[in-house]
């Protein structure tokens, strides 16, 4: 194979964005936060949340400290907010079985709460510098393209991806070798409309040489009308009351009442709303 390593991280090192937890000052907490975050949610919109959330809870003690309830409050409007419980499992997990330490081993990465296998390979190699391929959905288009000649990589991460970003990583610099690939893929080799006038390696993309076939676009995900939209609803009615809401608050942000029970019912099962015996409702408490 041709070379590809130089290229795109000599592209990188010219036009990466100034993010702040890829610094060399951000903890292993910081980056385990911006991963979470990163999930489904754009660089711009995660920002000044994570930033809020840093400046709050600088450490993982600091938030395990905090109901539940507060991590969803401060989750704002990022969306899906279930990210926002598994932040807090995790760091009380952290704190109570880690000495307050995010671990830096993949496998014990692995055993926290709403930690996946991306999720410890990213911290794993952003935070402490190990050597994990890391498969989020930005590098998988790149190695689909540039190696597989596909538009798009499959639903699912396959063993045969891994393998192949396994067989790509350097001995050394594997975790910049990681984040300029994923960068590549965030402002180049984008889902839509890809830049490859603009691409360190087009020269060498397969998917370009071979008059770039189409695939199958990944499904984007609707919004309005959905349960997710009343979801976001409701919760943002819970999290700006600051205490007990009467139901008839939620009611008023939601005309359909079939819909808005079920995602109220969805919301507690999840964890997200505590219904109270006089019938109101708040975020979580322990
Ligand atoms: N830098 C490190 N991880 C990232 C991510 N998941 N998205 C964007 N930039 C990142």
């Amino acid at each position: 194979m041709v070379e590809l390593h130089a290229p795109i991280l000599e592209w990188y090192e010219a036009n990466a964005r100034d993010l702040p937890w890829r610094h060399a000052d951000a903890s292993p907490w910081g980056v385990l936060v911006s991963e979470i975050m990163l999930q489904q949610t754009p660089v711009v919109r995660v920002l000044p949340i994570w930033h809020e959330w840093m400046e709050r809870w600088p450490t993982p003690k600091a938030l395990a400290a905090e109901q539940p309830g507060e991590a969803v409050r401060h989750w704002g409007r990022l969306g899906y907010p279930r990210r926002a419980l598994r932040l807090h499992a995790c760091a009380k997990a952290i704190t109570e079985e880690h000495g307050g330490e995010v671990p830096a081993d993949h496998a014990t990465l692995l055993t926290l709460p709403g930690i996946g296998e991306y999720t410890a390979a990213a911290v794993a190699s952003f935070a402490y510098g190990g050597r994990h391929a890391v498969l989020d959905t930005n590098v998988r288009r790149v190695l689909a393209r540039v190696v597989r000649a596909e538009e798009y990589p499959p639903t699912a991460t396959s063993a045969a991806e891994r393998k192949l970003a396994e067989s790509l990583l350097p001995a050394l610099g594997a975790a910049r070798w990681g984040v300029a690939v994923m960068e590549l893929g965030a402002l180049v080799c984008t889902a839509r409309a890809p830049r490859c006038a603009d691409c360190p390696v087009s020269a060498q993309c397969a998917w370009r040489l071979s008059g770039k076939p189409p695939g199958t676009p990944p499904k984007g995900q609707t919004y309005a009308g959905t349960d997710r939209q009343c979801r976001g609803r409701l919760l943002a009615v819970l999290r700006d009351a600051h205490g007990p809401v009467p139901k008839a608050a939620l009611d008023a942000v939601w005309d359909d009442a079939v819909q808005r029970e079920r995602a109220l019912d969805g919301l507690v099962t999840d964890g997200l709303a505590e219904a109270l015996d006089d019938g109101t409702y708040r975020l979580p408490h322990a």
